[in-house]
């Protein structure tokens, strides 16, 4: 390695107007090799595009643009086949990558820096890692819509208690259901896909903040690198980390999806509830209670928002009140990214499974259907629509009945016609009709509504929107 001019502790980048090394703490604190290593891809792809620009705008020589972009392909291969040293003191991935270019083809490595810095440099390797990520949640949101999808074909006509406060409100169908959580995570998908698309601009030639003299074609990187379009404004370019904060957020409200199925999950799976049979593949034993088979994977699914969320805080936290433009603070976004990251994509791919291996038990749903009143809306809506009640008067009708059925531990269709009639004279036999929960899910045919053809027909339209027909 080429010794600095001055002095051969100081740092090779700018050892020019050092005359002292760091101290050994402040390299701990600075340096960010630790975890930007995980930009290696980027930072060598942004590199190359960077040099073959340099080249066709004949600020560099193409021999010497040459000798770099072979030189960066050595070195991803050596960082890919783990046999590359990567050192703290030269403090992060670019630093690293660089040094490494110099080892292998001499002082010609030095020119790749020509009109950028390292600001516009991790800014441009970061949107390539966030960006990733989005088409990596779009793909894990796609598999698991499907798996609900799947669920929700098989039992779109099985009934089930609908919940509201967590006491039985009215009978549903089980597709219905599943289908409400095509629509949540459709909505995170949409989320990626649009922070996606906002990201998909390219700050390289930004260079430290405020552009270059040299004659850079930004036009050239940005199509290189798979970018829409360059950035408009050099500043905005080295301090914008909006791209990291809405993956983030996005990221947090998916996680926050996922943990509400994973709550039912563990509601639904206890010996009072059975509605659902999660597989071995799922769940854990009890090293001490034999009968028992823990919903981990969903309880950890539970608890997983709690990283996304605190990344996500973390780094609004970072960039609230950060002059413009770059500021080290800034390096404390890859850390919070990489793990929410991570989380997510685990998270996705255990939902997934779970979905696609548990099984409803269709029995116990329809049993649970039937108890708690569920059918009183249907009974107090025949009132209206049969003797011409207002709804309030119809209401208190209802619970009057409500009361009588719950004094006698009995349900509304376990009244006797005389009974009913006690309450209100106008009641006819044919009330009994309404009061089943299969007729009860039948009749909810509005658009958006519980009736299995209405299931149906949402459960056809995601099959051809998620390429499943
Ligand atoms: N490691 C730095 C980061 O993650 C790279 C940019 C450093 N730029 C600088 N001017 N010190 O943000």
């Amino acid at each position: 390695m080429t010794a600095s001019p001055k002095s051969n502790t100081a740092n090779q980048m700018w050892g020019g107007r050092f005359a002292e090394g760091p101290d050994a703490i402040m390299t701990a604190i600075n340096a960010s090799i630790g975890f930007d290593r995980r930009l290696y891809a980027q930072d060598i792809a942004g590199s190359r595009a960077h040099a073959a620009m340099l080249a066709a705008t004949g600020i560099l020589s193409s021999s010497d643009a040459e000798a770099i972009g072979e030189g960066l392909l050595t070195v991803l291969s050596e960082i890919e086949a783990g046999n590359f040293n990567f050192r703290i003191d030269l403090e992060d991935i670019h630093m690293n990558v660089e040094a490494r270019l110099r080892d292998l083809i001499g002082p010609t490595a030095g020119r790749l820096h020509t009109a950028r810095s390292r600001n516009d440099q991790v800014a441009v390797d970061f949107r390539l890692w966030v960006r990733d990520q989005c088409d990596a949640a779009i793909n894990g949101l796609t598999a698991l819509m499907q798996a609900f999808v799947g669920q929700a074909e098989a039992g779109a006509d099985w009934v089930m208690p609908g919940f509201t406060h967590l006491q039985t409100a009215q009978p549903v169908t089980w597709g219905h259901h599943m289908m409400a959580y095509v629509e949540m995570f459709a909505r995170d998908r949409a989320r990626f896909e649009d922070a996606r698309r906002r990201m998909n601009e390219c700050p390289l030639g930004a260079a430290a903040l405020a552009g270059t003299s040299f004659p850079i074609d930004r036009h050239a990187t940005a199509k290189a690198l798979g970018f829409d379009r360059p950035t408009a404004n050099s500043l905005d370019s080295v301090s914008d980390r909006d791209f990291a904060l809405e993956f983030l957020s996005a990221s947090s409200i998916c996680a926050m999806h996922l943990s509400r199925f994973a709550e039912e999950l563990v509601i639904w799976s206890s010996a009072q509830f059975r509605f659902v049979r999660l597989s071995d593949k799922w769940t854990t034993g009890s090293s001490i209670m034999p009968q028992k088979k823990n919903p981990d994977a969903a309880e950890l699914l539970r608890a997983k928002i709690g990283r996304i969320l605190g990344a996500t805080v973390a780094l609004f936290t970072v960039m609230k009140g950060l002059p413009l433009t770059y500021s080290k603070d800034m390096q404390e976004d890859k850390e919070q990214v990489f793990d929410a990251a991570d989380t997510l994509m685990l998270g996705l791919a255990a939902m997934t499974g779970m979905v696609s291996d548990m099984t409803a038990n269709r029995d116990s749903l329809a049993a649970s259907a039937s108890s708690g009143f569920s059918t009183a809306t249907d009974l107090a809506d025949w009132l209206v629509r049969e003797l011409g009640l207002p709804f309030r008067e119809a209401h208190h009708v209802t619970g009057t009945l409500v009361a009588m059925a719950e004094a006698s531990a009995r349900d509304l269709p376990d009244l006797t016609l005389d009974e009913m009639k006690s309450v209100h004279d106008g009641i006819r036999p044919d009330v009994f009709d309404v009061l089943g929960v299969e007729n009860s899910i039948r009749s909810r045919v509005s658009y958006g509504g519980t009736a299995p053809e209405q299931v149906r027909a949402q459960v056809a339209r995601w099959k051809n929107l998620l390429g499943l027909d």
